[in-house]
């Protein structure tokens, strides 16, 4: 991966957006940035108390048991109290918390803050009389529709462990996840839409759950396919919301909950085997997203911030449901795709409801630039005030036209450096603190100590972020598998430092530059694919002996995937076939998001003596780069065939 050459300009915010913010200059950052790593048990304490608990916390943090931190032990809470209760108690109850906007542009719906309590105690008590209860794992399978977030919520409500699965993944997918978890229940919709298209997902859920012993209901949203002869099969354990939903009690107390109970699973591609189930659980979450949201994105009564990630990635999970929602301002939620009807959606979505805070990923942005600015001038974007990004490292080139046209160089822009397993962002700029520079997620948050490191330990300006310090939303483990925690994220540097997985830069202002991955994980349009679970998925065709799957710059999506695929020798057969079969295994084991740029079908893959595949090479020539050291392959001459293959 190429390092970004550090750009030098800078961007300090307004005096008028300084002068209105959560956190207003430089002095105010270093000060509450320093004491929160003098003082951490103070600092975080401190936040803490601005939020309800049902009994206040006897340690802030327990790090007797490292690398498992233990955050605002003994502490009880429920964070949909955070969430809805505190907000309706305080006379918020007619504020708007969700603002709908469904894929077909005429279906919208708004819920307050009262009412989606309403809505989530109801929810709660349907998962109650299906049997589920406290610790109990239950999958989420559903479109961007306000029952994701209201399923949510009542899972927390209950204690009910949730395990959104994006409703983008396969059958396959849904089934790995389900065992691994043991979740009693899975929640779905009859349908949802994409394109125009209607998407499958009780039938994508019945062919997942169909081996799984463990679930006993599933629970069925309907969505809006009633009008068609769907679903196409109802089974004994199939439960219609609509139908179960009035014979419930509405009113549902909140589930006191121990801080270091779970409150969710969330699976994530690593550098080896299947997904792994990330836990996050009640205290330290709650507490973390709160502050990070307020501070990032400086939320104020009166704001309307619009996050256009699904909830079934950490995005969604942190910065639509829980975060946004304990700093009780009103939200967008968005069903559909960008370019649906047409490539200005988002920018007539931003004026209709005066988005004041719009957060996004890269890879929407540059393909914004790509389908040209007339569809983005039409609209009026005043209302916006600040604008952020997440899920990959954004080029100056795309943050330059996110500035001026989007944000009329005024607004401030926080990119935003974080992971599904710190549960928060940690890198970031804060609007009203930080000079930002195109393509540099600048700082840490407070009560995150960073560092680059050398594979030593040693700092360095150019080497491997660290995370030195715990933070209340870091994950507590991978489910189930204990070694696999310690060996990912704490091996590294004999168990002093968190490593991310991620490379840096860190240039003399201490600005921090992510230069991507530096494990055999590939960022697809800020999707983590592993490259193992790829390559697992191909031999499985029977004509495949082996493959190497390897990530490759790409122009709107960050990276794509690249598959070099060896047939077994004897077997006869056409590429074109294979590329076809190998691409439909993609969709039905993975999705179709995974699905690589090019497949290249080799007589060889470039190996080291000792049978190691060499990527380095693969990489090389892919990018068309002159080739670096080649003398340790066991055969030269595999290079060249493979360029020639790589070209045809
Ligand atoms: C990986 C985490 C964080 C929510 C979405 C993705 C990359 C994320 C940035 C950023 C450069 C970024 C990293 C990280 N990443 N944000 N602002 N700049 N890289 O969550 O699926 O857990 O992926 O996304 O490589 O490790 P995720």
């Amino acid at each position: 991966m190429s390092a970004p050459s550090p750009d030098t300009r800078k961007f300090p915010p307004t005096p008028e957006f300084v002068a209105q913010a959560n956190l207003s200059g430089v002095e105010a950052y270093k000060a509450a940035h320093k004491r929160s790593l003098d003082d951490p048990e103070g600092f975080w304490g401190d936040i803490a108390s601005e939020l309800t608990w049902m009994k206040p916390w006897d340690k802030v943090l327990d790090d007797s048991k490292a690398p498992v931190y233990e955050w605002f032990v003994g502490g009880k809470t429920n964070v949909t109290v955070n969430c809805l209760d505190r907000h309706v108690a305080n006379g918020l109850a007619d504020q708007p918390a969700i603002l709908w906007e469904g894929e077909p542009a005429d279906e919208t719906r708004v819920l307050t803050y009262g009412q989606l309590l309403a809505e989530v105690e109801r929810f709660a008590n349907v998962l109650k009389a299906l049997g589920v209860g406290k610790g109990d794992g239950v999958s989420i399978y559903l479109p961007m529709i306000p029952e994701l977030a209201i399923s949510v919520l009542a899972c927390a409500r209950i204690g009910a462990v949730h395990s959104v699965i994006f409703a983008g993944f396969s059958a396959e997918s849904i089934k790995d996840r389900v065992m691994d978890q043991k979740s009693k229940l899975v929640i779905t919709a009859d349908g949802g839409w994409r394109r125009g298209k209607a998407l499958m997902l009780k039938d994508i859920v019945d062919e997942g759950v169909a081996d799984c012993s463990s679930i006993e209901k599933v629970l069925v949203v309907q969505r809006h396919l009633d009008k068609e002869p769907f679903p196409h099969t109802w089974n004994d354990r199939d439960v219609w919301y609509h139908e179960i939903a009035p014979t419930v009690p509405a009113e549902c107390a909140p589930e006191e909950m121990d801080a270091e109970d779970m409150l969710f699973l969330l699976y994530t591609s690593g550098s080896t085997g299947k997904p792994k189930g990330v836990m996050h659980t009640t205290g330290g979450y709650m507490v973390y997203t709160y502050l990070t949201s307020k501070l990032t994105f400086d939320l104020k009564p009166g704001d309307v911030y619009w996050c256009t990630a699904d909830v079934g990635w950490i995005t969604g999970h942190s910065y639509i449901v829980y975060g946004i929602l304990q700093n009780g301002v009103a939200q967008v939620m968005y069903e559909g795709a960008p370019n649906s009807p047409d490539e200005s959606r988002f920018w007539q979505i931003v004026e209709k409801y005066k988005v004041s805070i719009f957060y996004t990923a890269p890879t929407a942005i540059r393909a914004f630039m790509k389908w040209g600015d007339q569809h983005v001038v039409k609209h009026d974007l005043s209302s916006l005030r600040l604008l952020g990004t997440v899920g990959e490292p954004i080029n100056p080139e795309a943050w330059m036209w996110y500035h001026r046209l989007i944000g009329a160089e005024k607004c401030p822009i926080v990119d935003t450096w974080w992971q599904t397993e710190t549960g928060g962002h940690m890198l970031t700029p804060l609007p009203g603190v930080t000079a930002t520079k195109p393509g540099s997620a600048t700082t840490p948050f407070l009560g995150i100590d960073a560092a680059v490191l050398d594979e030593d330990g040693n700092e360095t300006d150019r080497g491997i972020l660290a995370i030195r310090k715990p933070w209340p939303a870091m994950l507590r483990g991978v489910w189930g598998d204990e070694q696999r925690f310690k060996d990912t994220y704490w091996c590294k540097w004999g168990g002093k430092y968190y490593f991310p997985g991620d490379g840096a830069i860190k240039d003399e202002d201490g600005y921090f530059w992510i230069t991507g991955r530096v494990d055999d994980v590939v960022n697809v349009s800020g999707h983590r694919i592993g490259t193992a679970e790829l390559e697992s998925v191909f031999v499985e065709h029977p004509a495949v002996a082996e493959s190497a799957v390897i990530g490759v710059p790409h122009e709107i999506k960050g990276q794509g995937l690249v598959a070099f695929v060896i047939i077994r020798t004897g077997v006869e057969g056409e590429e074109a076939v294979w590329r076809k079969e190998l691409t439909a295994m993609v969709d039905s084991k993975i999705g179709k998001f995974a699905r690589p740029e090019k497949i290249v079908f080799s007589a060889d893959l470039p190996k080291t003596r000792s049978g190691k595949i060499m990527r380095r090479l693969l990489r090389d020539i892919a990018e068309d780069r002159p080739l670096g050291n080649v003398t340790t392959l066991a055969d030269p001459s595999v290079v060249d065939n493979l360029k020639e293959k790589f070209k045809a």
